[in-house]
């Protein structure tokens, strides 16, 4: 099955507007692309970058309280094991041994034991030769005891097996015929300068140490070897934040409790890449580490989870499509008191879009192990709960919003896209109802005639109003202007403004507003107040 036919029918539509309209194409498309990569297109590009600077603005430069930094994607390898990253950020890969399909074990569709577990396959060719697999398999010395004579193929399914050993099975054909689960690292390991890893690893095989050894202990060995040498590309920005905590802390003697944001790439070697930019090894992230005295976790956890509802919500993305999910016991990490998901309902259903989390004070001790630095705080106004005295020196606990912004991109998109029908139940009109302030162009300039130079040059005077006013306006001649609206109601653009004949005699402009097509006639002087107007408040 293509990546695309697995989507719900709204992603396929979404996928295929985004590289119609210029926000989001396949990486590398022209050798065939690649799976786990995307690139944004002008649109996409104004989307994402308007997207982020409504996070800065909202999480930094509103606040007094949180400043911002920017980290290097490759930092010192002792910090991803500090972190835990090179020891334990790792998934369980499987492979299918019907499809060969490769996933991650704990994202695997589940099923109870002994439950039936019908296969399809995308065609009845690869279903023929499934089945003679699947018996195969099961003719197999170490097979589940199941009987061969009970498998059945019905056109592209194969019935009669059932879930014996596992309570998942394969999510792109429904085989229980799995591989043993290995540990799969997500971190992307390269070397920095004229380093050779592989040099190393040779070396180790020339003096006989892999003599005996199994696979599994020769792969630790080689693992071993070339981590030596081994530098990362960051899979969080966090990292960044908390080793530089005291350097920001001391620079700006900044009082706890103070919040370092930061946003940018980050890069995860991803099992299962999904639903478009959902889920891709190459991302971005908008992340907040809030430093605050210990004990106050808890109070800070629920006073980000509100401002992280607000910010969402006034992106405009629709209320009863965003959800708080609070992560169980079982599911917390072993360092963290309280963690919540803002999830959104995306067109396969509600999944994860930020997470907010207490990690008490695991991050910074780990890298006062790690570094064998300090990274204390001292508070002279505190008393110390220890001793009653004045002066208190602690380790800070991190409360951490932690958002995608390439994944808020896709939710932004999902929640903005609407389709139109006319009295027949035809499609009239798709549009993008984004916010004002996220849409590539606030305002589109259109001559009515392109032939007609008085209407070029004073669409062209109208259009330069608003850049000089800041503000990104396009101007744009061509087709027919039905065919200009539907591409502006496609993009997203808020309002298009038609220049014509009485724009000329009398200074007054056809505004149209993108989400109801209502049609008014107003001074052009008023034009760039109601745009202004229209940035401002989020409403058109
Ligand atoms: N510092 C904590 C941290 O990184 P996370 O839940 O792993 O937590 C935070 O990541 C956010 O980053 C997620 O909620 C998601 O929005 C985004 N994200 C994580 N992995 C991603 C991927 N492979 N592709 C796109 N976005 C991803």
């Amino acid at each position: 099955m293509t990546e695309s036919a697995r989507e719900p029918e709204l992603m396929q539509k979404i996928v295929s507007l985004c590289k119609r309209r210029g926000f989001v194409f396949q990486s590398s498309e022209i050798y065939g692309g690649l799976k786990s990569a995307y690139d944004y297109g002008p649109m996409g590009v104004e989307l994402k970058r308007n997207l982020m600077t409504e996070w800065w603005t909202f999480m930094v430069t509103s606040r007094e309280d949180v400043v911002g930094m920017e980290s290097s994607i490759i930092m010192h390898p002792d910090v991803w094991r500090a972190s835990g990253h090179v020891g334990n950020f790792n998934d369980p890969l499987v492979d299918c041994l019907v499809c060969q399909e490769r996933f991650r074990a704990d994202k695997a569709p589940k099923v109870q034991m002994g439950a039936a577990t019908p296969i399809t396959l995308g065609d009845k060719a690869r279903a023929k030769l499934a089945e003679d697999k699947v018996k195969a398999l099961l003719a197999a010395p170490d097979a589940t005891g199941q009987a061969v004579d009970s498998i059945k193929r019905d056109g592209m399914t194969i019935l009669g097996t059932a879930a014996k050993e596992r309570e998942y099975v394969c999510p792109n054909c429904g085989s229980p015929f799995l591989s043993k689960e290995r540990n799969f690292n997500g971190m992307f390991r390269s070397s920095l300068g004229p380093t050779d890893p592989m040099a190393a690893v040779i070396e180790a095989l020339r003096v006989g140490v892999a003599e005996g050894k199994n696979d599994e202990e020769l792969r630790a060995l080689a693992d071993q070897v070339m981590n030596r040498s081994a530098v990362f590309l960051r899979p969080e920005t966090a990292q960044g934040m908390f080793v530089q905590f005291q350097n920001v802390q001391q620079s700006l003697s900044i009082k706890v409790p103070f919040g370092i944001a930061q946003m940018g790439k980050s890069f995860r070697n991803e099992i299962t890449v999904e639903h478009f930019i959902f889920r891709s090894c190459e991302f971005e992230q908008m992340e907040m580490e809030f430093f605050c005295e210990p004990g106050s976790g808890p109070k800070w956890l629920e006073y980000w989870k509100e401002q992280r509802r607000l910010w969402w919500e006034g992106l405009g993305l629709k209320k009863d499509k965003l959800r708080f999910r609070a992560h169980g016991q079982d599911e917390l990490a072993h360092y963290s008191d309280g963690c919540f998901d803002v999830e959104y309902e995306f067109p396969w259903g509600f999944d994860e879009l930020e997470g907010i989390a207490s990690r008490t004070d695991y991050d910074l001790n780990a890298h006062m192990q790690g570094s064998k630095k300090k990274l204390h705080y001292f508070d002279p106004e505190a008393d110390d709960p220890e001793t009653g005295k004045k002066g208190w020196r602690y380790v800070p606990h991190v409360v951490e919003p932690a958002a995608g912004a390439t994944r808020g991109v896709l939710a932004v998109l999902c929640d903005a896209y609407a389709e139109e029908f006319d009295e027949q139940g035809e499609l009239s009109r798709v549009v993008l109802r984004l916010h004002p302030r996220l849409a590539p162009y606030k305002v589109a300039v259109l001559p009515l005639v392109k032939k007609d130079e008085q209407l070029v040059e004073r669409a062209r005077a109208i259009t330069e109003q608003f850049l000089r006013a800041g503000i990104a306006a396009k101007y744009d001649e061509q087709h027919t202007i039905g065919k200009r609206y539907a591409k502006h109601d496609e993009i997203g653009t808020p309002y298009c403004l038609t220049i014509d004949a009485e724009t000329l005699s009398d200074t007054t402009v056809t505004i149209r507003f993108r989400d109801d097509k209502r049609q008014e006639r107003i001074p052009v002087q008023r034009a760039v107040e109601i745009v202004a107007e229209a940035l401002r408040t989020g409403r058109l």
